[in-house]
């Protein structure tokens, strides 16, 4: 088995759906009240963990509502009593300065249960219709890299003297400092050669998008050689989608709906699905290798093969777990009732599996 045991995530609804726009039985709906209930479900049926992604319009579809991160991170803390909040970010959206301090405000607020996820940014119209501009890929990353490198400085209660190419700070700190532990989590998501350099030097988990295990094997084999310090080994996560049903028949068939729904999406909504082609960064090594990795759902979702019977869906979490992966960030739909039917079929399978492997 994998040192570190399986840990179950789910995506928070903040876009309004990450699957289909259709499903007569899974409503577009962003609201803070869906992702607040969702949320509170999820820590209720045991979920590990669960990611707010960062968007300001929505990149599903930019007429649809998409709830704020940092917002709802904020309350989700609040509310909640074990679940770990990851809050995403894109470093350019916001001074590190500020995103620190907010970070350190959520942690106290959750007493130790705050994850920052730090994601480069792949969709263009946030940055650029925004005004606040998009770097080429690799330049976003050197920022990145810059930015990160200070967030988690002052994250950590240090006081910071730090002139780089894009940032500049004098002897700043924050208080107070955690008093939990000594600082929140730091995730990175993102597959590029600068993403895996960037975790490699300053995050604790990285987040791969869906894909086969060979691919996924190999990544993983490429970032752990990596030089880190005297820090711990970095940790993997992985996005994906789950059908899972009582047979791996009918779980086929379920899948196959899925792709019925995707079609007819692309039927009536053509226009924003080509919309959204173009509105990419060509250079993000997610949308290079998604787009020859047909999915349903979130980053990379059913390529990370999580479709089958309650028994097989177990076994390959298990696999994938002694490949390296040890947080699973999973999208369902319908949502609130099958990650109800993940939790009481899929979770005691998988705990089974791990006590049977020691
Ligand atoms: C689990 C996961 C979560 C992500 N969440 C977000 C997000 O909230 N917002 C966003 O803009 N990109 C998100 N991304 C996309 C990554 O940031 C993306 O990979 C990156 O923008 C492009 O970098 P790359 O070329 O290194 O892949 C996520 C990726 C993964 C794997």
């Amino acid at each position: 088995m994998s040192k570190h045991p399986v840990r179950f995530g789910v995506w928070a609804n903040v876009h309004g759906t990450l699957a289909s726009l259709s499903h007569p039985d899974d409503p577009v709906d962003a609201s803070w009240p869906r992702v607040r209930d969702q949320v509170l479900l999820a820590e209720k049926l045991g979920f590990d963990t669960t990611l707010v992604a960062q968007h300001t319009m929505n990149p599903v579809g930019e007429e649809l509502d998409q709830l704020d991160a940092w917002t709802a991170a904020a309350a989700l803390a609040a509310l909640t009593k074990k679940i770990e909040i990851i809050g995403a970010i894109k470093p350019s959206v916001i001074h590190p300065t500020i995103l620190a301090k907010q970070a350190v405000g959520i942690e106290e607020i959750s007493e130790g249960r705050f994850s920052v996820n730090v994601v480069n940014a792949w969709w263009k119209p946030d940055l650029e219709r925004s005004g606040i501009g998009m770097l080429p890929h690799d330049e976003r990353y050197a920022f990145g890299k810059e930015w990160l490198h200070v967030v988690a400085k002052l994250m950590s209660g240090e006081r910071v003297t730090y002139h780089g190419r894009y940032l500049k700070l004098d002897d700043f700190g924050l208080r107070p400092a955690p008093t939990r532990r000594s600082r929140p989590t730091i995730y990175i998501g993102g597959e590029s050669e600068p993403a895996r350099e960037l975790a490699a030097a300053e995050a604790d988990v990285l987040f791969l998008n869906g894909q086969a295990p060979e691919s996924a094997a190999a990544f993983i084999a490429d970032v752990r050689v990596r030089p880190r310090g005297t820090r711990p080994p970095l940790r993997f996560g992985m996005s994906a989608f789950i059908v899972a049903a009582k047979t791996d028949p009918e779980a086929e068939e379920l899948l196959e709906y899925h792709w019925q729904r995707n079609s007819a999406d692309k039927a009536a909504q053509g226009a924003l699905m080509e919309r959204l082609v173009r509105q990419v960064d060509e250079e993000s090594a997610m949308w290079k290798a998604l787009k020859h990795r047909p999915h349903i759902g979130p980053n990379g979702g059913t390529a990370a093969g999580l479709v089958g019977s309650f028994d097989t869906v177990a076994e390959r979490i298990v696999t994938w777990n002694r490949l390296g992966i040890e947080t699973f960030m999973l999208g369902f739909q319908p949502l609130e009732s099958d990650m109800t039917l993940f939790a009481a079929e899929v979770m005691p399978r998988v705990k089974r599996l791990e006590s049977l492997a020691g």
